[in-house]
């Protein structure tokens, strides 16, 4: 086990999930495959000049749920008793992730939103500016959950209110970043989301696994917090991109600043 810890790998996830010991892991953060029509969504993605790695892996939208049920499978046996695991998703194939969170005899302990700014400019829809994000745990009564870990008891918001209750609220306002140098990845989520779930749900030391690393940003945001990581993305540009980013220590993260318009949902413009 120790071996794998601090790496990352190019394949696919269910196989290398496969290979690990049972109840190995602390925590697991990750970002599916959406399952939408992605290449037409990338005339949304609009900076000129700018390198975006191509090659993204989809799932086909009727395999959807299959794929899913698979790769929570082999997630849930990698995930310890007291671990907990947070999966992000669109709206479009919410469903098929409840249903498998249910067939893997998970307990959801929150429906998160994730609240972001600039959806794409809409003419005949809503924009789209949120994500869930299913936070859920093999063991209700074991997981781990740090209360305090930024905001103490006492601390007051600007209004005066508990700066840690308003922290704890289950809708999360954080922007998306920018990404500093020249290659870019279309899904990145950002930093400051990650570390959040990080404090909440592990320690320094404890094991985050990411079987859908994309640009490597949970494994990048986990080695810069201490914790150990692991992670797998079937894309080889994508593979040679977040491991680049492990071993340079040139991490490319900003603070959050305004993206521009684009949305993975929003392709109504
Ligand atoms: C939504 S993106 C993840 C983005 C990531 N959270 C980030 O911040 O950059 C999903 C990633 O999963 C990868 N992927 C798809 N199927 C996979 C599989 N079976 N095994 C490993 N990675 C896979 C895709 O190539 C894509 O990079």
């Amino acid at each position: 086990m120790t071996q794998i810890v601090n790496t990352i790998k190019e394949g696919d996830c269910i196989e290398l999930m496969g290979e690990m010991p049972e109840g190995c892991v602390d925590l697991i953060i990750t970002d599916p495959p959406f399952a939408i029509d992605f290449k037409a969504a990338r005339h949304n993605y609009n900076r000129n000049g700018d390198r975006v790695l191509e090659g993204y892996n989809e799932v086909e939208a009727d395999d959807y749920l299959a794929f899913t049920l698979q790769w929570l499978d082999a997630a849930t046996r990698v995930l310890k008793e007291s671990g907990s695991m947070y999966i992000f998703s669109g709206w479009n194939h919410l469903k098929d992730l409840l249903i498998a969170i249910d067939q893997c005899n998970l307990t959801t302990v929150n429906h998160l939103i994730w609240k972001y700014q600039f959806g794409v400019v809409t003419k005949r829809k809503f924009v789209t500016s949120h994500y869930h994000c299913l936070f859920v745990c093999k063991n209700d009564k074991k997981r781990k959950f740090y209360p305090y870990c930024r905001f103490n008891k006492d601390a007051k918001t600007e209004n005066g209110g508990s700066a840690h209750y308003k922290d704890k609220e289950d809708v999360w306002e954080i922007k998306r970043e920018y990404w500093q140098g020249a290659i870019k990845t279309p899904t990145k989520l950002p930093a400051e989301l990650i570390a959040k779930i990080l404090d909440y749900s592990s320690q320094k030391g404890d094991v985050v696994l990411d079987p859908f690393l994309g640009s490597g940003q949970v494994a990048v945001v986990s080695k810069m917090k201490g914790r150990g990581y692991i992670g797998f993305e079937i894309v080889r540009e994508y593979y040679e991109f977040a491991r680049e980013r492990l071993e340079s220590g040139k991490y490319l993260i900003q603070k959050a600043k305004a993206e521009p318009s684009w949305d993975l949902f929003a392709t109504d413009a």
